[in-house]
């Protein structure tokens, strides 16, 4: 279908925080639709695509997308690309388009049978031209709007019946459930991807949310999610078709021996979730280092080894309480973001929403987990969006220069990477698209890339040095401990000592902390993850700065004694 010039402003956010200066937004074109290669979604012109995106929830009983009696639908489309999201995963309930009833109801009359008057003047206030159009008019704006600014959709079925989701008895769990006949939800599926034919901002569907409850089983998953996908794909060619697990989306493990059987290629990519809660209150009962590493280990055996069997994953729910309150959520944040960067996936974040105009019988109710604050005028913790705001732009994959392939150290509590500002400051921590090019050698050096300088411990909480004579004890950099994120060296008494960063954002070496047993203690600053980039790096250094480099004398490049 209809090849369109589709522009992204991935990394436009990046650090307007904390350093406005670097803020250059990079333009690039992408040409739609998409299609997977291998464990890559990519363009028509075979270039990686990153699905960098927030869930903007419009399925609950309302059936309107949430936050349109706060702000103009055009005013949330360009916050959101300003944000750094290149994408939006939008809900939507089976019913909304079986049932004319409820797909026919204007927006007022939807707000009004719930009682919801304050939305209805908040929608007359800030989006008049909707109030009185059909709830499938509206979805289909909130569309064309995030299309306007160029934000890619995926169409997602959250449930049946509009509410509030998942519990494992609610009606909507499995096939065959009371409100989940498969038969309506293929009809679903057909009119909706139908409906969207044609229109090139819509890149996916993803076929049902959460799969869940005592009905179900493997072979009704096969059965009924091939079916669902060959539905999608003959309405509607250009989508990718995503599939979801079983088990709240945690368990893809059965795909490991008995692939999806399909009639069309290229256009599959499985979907996950994976939240603090998903594991319960283990972050915080736990060492954090010990369940990172077991969480971890499980999230590879359910969904993520899929990558490695060349299939996009896209994690399309994960999030925290962003009041930065919640131990748990919080010790599971940066376990997350370690990952997600070493496997540079595709997401979704939840969620957009800073509020519901009705969730679970509370009206207004705050949506702590949202990026947006309660009145969805500001991004609710600017600290959070920087966290995340090096994954919102690719590290490799096809159409990134291959040709310089380099490691990328990413500290997760921060969302910065180690980069070098001058040969004579010390290493600190700054934006990942300002990176010093690492290289990991098998001798456990992490060597400047392209010269003989490599990291090195200096004393105990004095910054680390680039040096020259790379074969001491000092400049050998293990992965320890369970989460494998704490990267070890010696310091000149034989101390074991860890990488960490001080209050000004100093790469320094510390005491490693808590690495098992001590549930109390956090080790975050001290977590780091070597990443494998070939992002083109924004600070090529010129050639009289190496030059000058392999001038100066091999110790002491700071100039410290
Ligand atoms: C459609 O929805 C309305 C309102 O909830 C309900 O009364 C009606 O029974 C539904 N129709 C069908 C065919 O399910
Ligand atoms: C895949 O599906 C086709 C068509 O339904 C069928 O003929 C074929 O046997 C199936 N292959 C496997 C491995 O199940
Ligand atoms: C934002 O998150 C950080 C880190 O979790 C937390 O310390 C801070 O208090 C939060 N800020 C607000 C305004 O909630
Ligand atoms: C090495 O030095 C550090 C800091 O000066 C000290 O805490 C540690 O005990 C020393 N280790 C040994 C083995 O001497
Ligand atoms: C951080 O920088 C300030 C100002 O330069 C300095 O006074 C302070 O000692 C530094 N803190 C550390 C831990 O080095
Ligand atoms: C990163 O690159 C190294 C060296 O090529 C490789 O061994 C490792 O598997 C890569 N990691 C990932 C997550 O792809």
């Amino acid at each position: 279908m209809g090849r369109l010039v589709f522009f992204s402003f991935v990394s436009i956010f990046s650090f307007l925080v904390t350093f406005s200066d670097v803020m250059i937004p990079q333009k690039h074109v992408m040409a739609l639709p998409l299609s997977t290669d291998s464990r890559w979604i990519v363009d028509e012109n075979g270039q990686r695509v990153k699905l960098a995106c927030v869930n903007w929830v419009s399925h609950l009983e309302v059936m309107v997308a949430e936050g349109l009696s706060k702000q103009p639908m055009d005013a949330i489309a360009k916050r959101i690309l300003s944000m750094g999201f290149n994408c939006v995963r939008l809900t939507w309930p089976v019913f909304l388009v079986t049932n004319d009833t409820l797909g026919f109801l204007t927006v007022r009359q939807s707000l009004q049978s719930h009682g919801l008057l304050e939305s209805i003047s908040g929608i007359q206030a800030n989006n008049p031209s909707i109030i009185d159009l059909s709830l499938l008019d509206v979805y289909q704006a909130v569309v064309s709007s995030l299309g306007d600014n160029n934000v890619m959709v995926i169409l997602d079925n959250h449930i049946s019946k509009p509410g509030w989701c998942c519990s494992n008895f609610d009606g909507n769990g499995f096939f065959g459930d009371q409100y989940f006949d498969p038969d309506e939800w293929i009809t679903g599926l057909t009119r909706m991807a139908s409906m969207f034919n044609g229109v090139p901002n819509v890149v996916g569907m993803s076929l049902r949310n959460e799969l869940r409850g005592p009905k179900q089983n493997v072979n009704d998953w096969y059965r009924y999610m091939q079916k669902g996908a060959e539905a999608v794909h003959s309405a509607n060619p250009d989508v990718i078709v995503i599939l979801s697990g079983l088990n709240y989306d945690k368990d893809l493990s059965f795909l490991r021996n008995r692939p999806v059987n399909l009639t069309f290629s290229g256009k599959i990519v499985f979907e996950a979730h994976w939240y603090g809660f998903t594991d319960g209150e283990a972050w915080r009962n736990g060492n954090s280092n010990q369940v990172c590493g077991r969480v971890v280990d499980n999230m590879m055996r359910m969904s993520g080894f899929l990558l490695d069997q060349g299939w996009p994953l896209f994690v399309s729910e994960f999030g925290v309480d962003q009041r930065g309150t919640n131990v748990n959520d919080n010790r599971y944040l940066g376990c997350f973001l370690g990952v997600a960067a070493e496997l540079d996936f595709d997401w979704a974040l939840w969620t957009l929403v800073g509020s519901y105009y009705l969730r679970q019988g509370v009206l207004g109710m705050n949506e702590y987990y949202g990026v947006l604050n309660w009145n969805w005028c500001e991004a609710r913790n600017s600290t959070f969006l920087q966290q995340i705001s090096a994954l919102q732009s690719p590290f490799r994959g096809p159409g990134l220069s291959e040709v310089n392939p380099h490691t990328v150290i990413f500290h997760p509590s921060t969302g910065l990477c180690v980069l070098r500002k001058s040969l004579f400051e010390p290493l600190r921590l700054g934006p990942c698209s300002e990176s010093e090019s690492w290289n990991y050698t098998p001798q456990k050096i992490l060597s400047v890339k392209g010269t003989y300088f490599c990291l090195q411990t200096d004393d105990l909480a004095e910054p680390v040095k680039v040096g020259l004579i790379c074969t001491d004890s000092n400049s050998k950099w293990e992965t320890i401990s369970d989460s494998k994120m704490h990267l070890s060296s010696k310091a000149s008494n034989g101390t074991t000592v860890c990488l960490d960063v001080d209050s000004n954002n100093t790469i320094v070496t510390n005491i490693c902390k808590c690495l098992s047993k001590d549930n109390a203690c956090d080790p975050e600053s001290q977590w780091f993850k070597l990443v494998n980039s070939t992002r083109s790096s924004a600070m090529i250094k010129p050639l009289s700065q190496m030059i000058s480099i392999l001038n100066f004398p091999a110790k002491d490049i700071y100039g410290s004694s």
